[in-house]
């Protein structure tokens, strides 16, 4: 079964100049134990997907769709409910730890009054659970950190930080949000291979979302490309790599040879992702593709199924037609 199983997911905000959809039509599963990375240039509608689910999108957004997570559907879902959910099933991880982390409270009693609140637990219990999470994450004084504030860490430790927050009361499914988009190279690949850990000895599900194709590899199995707010393409991180069908996806791996790996950014695909304000009739990525044709721009190709791993939407993808 499914762990997450999202169906027809759209969020849209409106502004003074009308109605914009971030994720458009956008469906996916996650089974229990399963990582999967999400992919895609910046504003392609990623984090969206994720803050929708978490009842934290912004006040002008509308969430369509469904999302059931371990059966409870998370569209609408509010209030006690969300935060019972927040505080332990689901976990995210933000790309910028110093914008989750409160400056002005130590490390300590951040982390204890999340299982104070949504656990229920004394300061004792609470205190032995966090400083064996911040154990866990390979904090080499975990009692010293304990009683640090989040300023005297570097980045790296802060994001350690976060993810044993994150790991707090058992999740079933963290989402790592660009979780390495601010550190350097080797912290990068540190905080990859510590979330690897954790998913292969408590089994957890993660989502990594990010730009860097050749960090997927190091945590996970299977890859969501996206553009414009839409799923292009969907594979193991092999198929991917091996026989990407999508246009996009091909510019994508060809943007990012291992050597280039540039602090989380892809290097450029010739052109801009369009303004979701303004999309056109046909297929998004048509303004900037190599193989695009009068269909292109006329019709929006579905995105179809290949095999249960391999989903492309392009009127060129071999063996479609
Ligand atoms: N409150 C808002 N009102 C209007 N548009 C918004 C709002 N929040 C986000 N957007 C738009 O939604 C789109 C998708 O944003 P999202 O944050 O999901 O992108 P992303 O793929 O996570 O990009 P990045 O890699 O830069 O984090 C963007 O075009 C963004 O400008
Ligand atoms: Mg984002």
């Amino acid at each position: 079964m499914s762990m997450l199983e999202v169906n027809n997911l759209t969020v849209s905000f409106s502004q003074e100049q009308g109605e914009i959809a971030a994720v458009r039509n956008v469906s996916f599963s996650i089974d229990e134990g399963e990582t999967l990375a999400v992919v895609g240039e910046s504003g392609a509608g990623k984090s969206q997907i994720f803050h929708a689910l978490l009842g934290l999108q912004a006040k002008n957004a509308t969430v369509q769709g469904s999302a059931l997570f371990m059966g409870q559907e998370l569209v609408g879902l509010s209030g006690r409910g969300l935060n019972r959910l927040r505080g332990n099933a689901l976990r995210i991880v933000f790309q910028d730890p110093m914008t989750a982390l409160n400056p002005y409270l130590r490390i300590g009693l951040q982390l204890t009054e999340v299982l104070q609140v949504h656990q229920q637990f004394s300061f004792a219990q609470a205190q032995r659970q966090v400083l064996q999470a911040l154990e866990e994450v390979k904090l080499s004084q975990p009692e010293r950190c304990f009683r640090q504030y989040p300023h005297e860490l570097s980045g790296g430790m802060r994001q350690r930080v976060m993810i044993a927050m994150a790991l707090l009361g058992s999740p079933r499914l963290i989402i790592a949000d660009e979780p390495t988009t601010a550190l350097d190279v080797t912290v990068q690949s540190e905080i990859i291979s510590l979330l690897r850990k954790v998913h292969e000895r408590h089994g957890t599900s993660m989502v990594l979302i990010t730009h860097d194709i050749p960090l997927v590899a190091g945590l996970c199995e299977r890859i969501m490309i996206m553009y414009a707010g839409k799923v292009v393409e969907t594979g193991t991180v092999q198929e991917i790599h091996q026989q990407a069908q999508h246009p996009y996806t091909r510019a994508l791996l060809k943007a990012t040879p291992a050597k280039q790996v540039s602090r989380g950014r892809l290097a450029t695909i010739t052109g801009q992702p369009p303004d979701p304000g303004q999309l056109a009739a046909g297929c998004a990525f048509a303004p900037r593709c190599t193989r695009v044709d009068g269909h292109c721009h006329a019709a929006q190709p579905e995105l179809l199924v290949l095999s249960e791993s391999r989903r492309v939407a392009c009127f060129h993808a071999e063996g479609l037609s």
